[in-house]
């Protein structure tokens, strides 16, 4: 509506003609209809009150921030329909002010909202009323929480990486020097050598270990973006299971598989998921009890994602550590880095997939690996799509 239609229109009041008025109503209602149209469609939620805050007009999405009925709303006082917001420190005439609220009803969000009052004129202290704003801020807040934390990881990562690095150094100079011995030791008389080489032979073993777990760590940690590639993954549960089999069958942990008949390659960083399943098998064995402990390793797959679950009958998450548990540093354990999940979360993450951890005290616990199946970019709805 144009600016100083309506004062015209009041000027001219007596000069009108009947038909007219009726014309000029029309033309009210239309363009009414037409902005109620607008503010229904926005995304910010839109409320209009009266100087005393009041009720005069709200929009669809101010109703589903505060939980709002419109019929109800419309006519009553603000204050008495969010609770919490306490209007006569809020409102002042020519004061516009913006606010940053927490809501938990009917749905937990963060919202700012902005209220400005619409003055008569520009100048003047009489005030027609306060239009408010509310925007949601709820995803901006998960995305800010999502930085803050990639950063701390990646100043983690750097440092991790650092230490990992410094540790290859001596590790190889170790092996350099053992296979030096073993030659040494192929001089010896006969007789004397099968006990020196057998222990010679554990130790190169045990460095190779080391250096795998170590060149695994340093692949995982960095930040690098996945090179996914077609990949089975039974076969790097099996490899994982492999690389860990020194560990379970010395303390006779009894794996199960219940895994797919047929489970379609997945689109992944094979090195990445071996440290994710390494990462989980590792943390459910070190949970388990001395005797009578058991792993299970499950693999679904719907039209939508695969599923890999490891579930463990250990020692549980207690409510404390599960409120930390991506935390980094955060380990119950004696030389645990505390590491290890927030690994395989970025990992996932960077899949594009979401894990879910259930434990219960005492009794076990379960990881799940949701990953989706990214060739199914898009997916069609049945429902067909509301015309506006
Ligand atoms: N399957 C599990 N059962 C019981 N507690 C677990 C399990 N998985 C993780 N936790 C708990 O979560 C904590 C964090 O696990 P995370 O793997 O991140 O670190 P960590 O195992 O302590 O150390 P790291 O993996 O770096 O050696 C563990 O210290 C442990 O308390
Ligand atoms: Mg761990």
């Amino acid at each position: 509506m144009k600016s100083g239609f309506l004062e015209k229109l009041v000027a001219r009041l007596d000069r009108v003609e009947a038909g007219e008025v009726q014309q000029i109503l029309a033309r009210l209602i239309r363009e009414k209809g037409f902005l109620e149209k607008v503010f229904e469609a926005l995304r910010e939620g839109v409320i209009i009150l009266d100087p005393h805050g009041t009720i005069g007009f709200v929009n669809q999405a101010a109703c589903q921030f505060f939980g709002l009925d419109p019929e109800r709303a419309v006519g009553n006082k603000l204050s008495s329909q969010v609770r919490g917001l306490d209007w006569d420190s809020l409102a002042k005439p020519g004061r516009s002010i913006s606010r940053d609220l927490e809501v938990f009803y009917p749905e937990n969000r963060y919202l700012n909202f902005y209220l400005a009052p619409i003055d008569e004129h520009a100048h003047s202290a009489a005030s027609l009323g306060y239009v408010m704003l509310v925007r949601d801020l709820t995803s901006t807040r998960a995305e800010a929480e999502e930085t803050l934390e990639s950063e701390r990881l990646n100043a983690l990562t750097l440092l991790a990486a650092g230490v990992a690095h410094e540790i290859g150094n001596p590790l190889n100079s170790l092996d350099i020097h053992l296979q030096l011995l073993g030659r040494k030791l192929r001089k010896l008389p006969a007789a004397d050598r099968p006990p020196l080489e057998e222990s010679l032979a554990t130790a190169r073993e045990e460095i190779q270990r080391l250096d795998t777990i170590l060149k695994q760590f340093l692949h995982a940690v960095r930040p690098t973006t996945p090179r996914r590639e077609r990949h089975d993954l039974h076969a790097l549960l099996h490899e994982t299971l492999r690389l860990l089999e020194p560990e379970l069958s010395s303390r006779h942990i009894a794996v199960e598989l219940d895994l797919a008949a047929a489970l379609p390659p997945a689109l992944i960083d094979p090195g990445q998921f071996q440290q994710v399943f390494y990462n989980l098998i590792r943390n459910a064995y070190q949970a388990l009890p001395a005797t009578d402990g058991r792993i299970t390793l499950r693999s679904q797959c719907n039209d939508y994602e695969y599923r890999i679950t490891i579930e463990d009958n250990g020692s549980g998450i207690s409510p404390e550590v599960m409120g930390a548990i991506f935390e980094p540093y955060r380990s119950t354990k004696p030389s645990g880095s505390g590491l290890g999940l927030l690994i395989v979360r970025r990992i996932v993450r960077q899949h594009g997939g979401e894990i879910e951890i259930a434990s219960e005290t005492h009794h076990g616990t379960r990881v799940i690996i949701h990953l989706p199946r990214t060739e199914r970019t898009v997916r069609l709805l049945t429902t067909p799509a509301i015309e506006l």
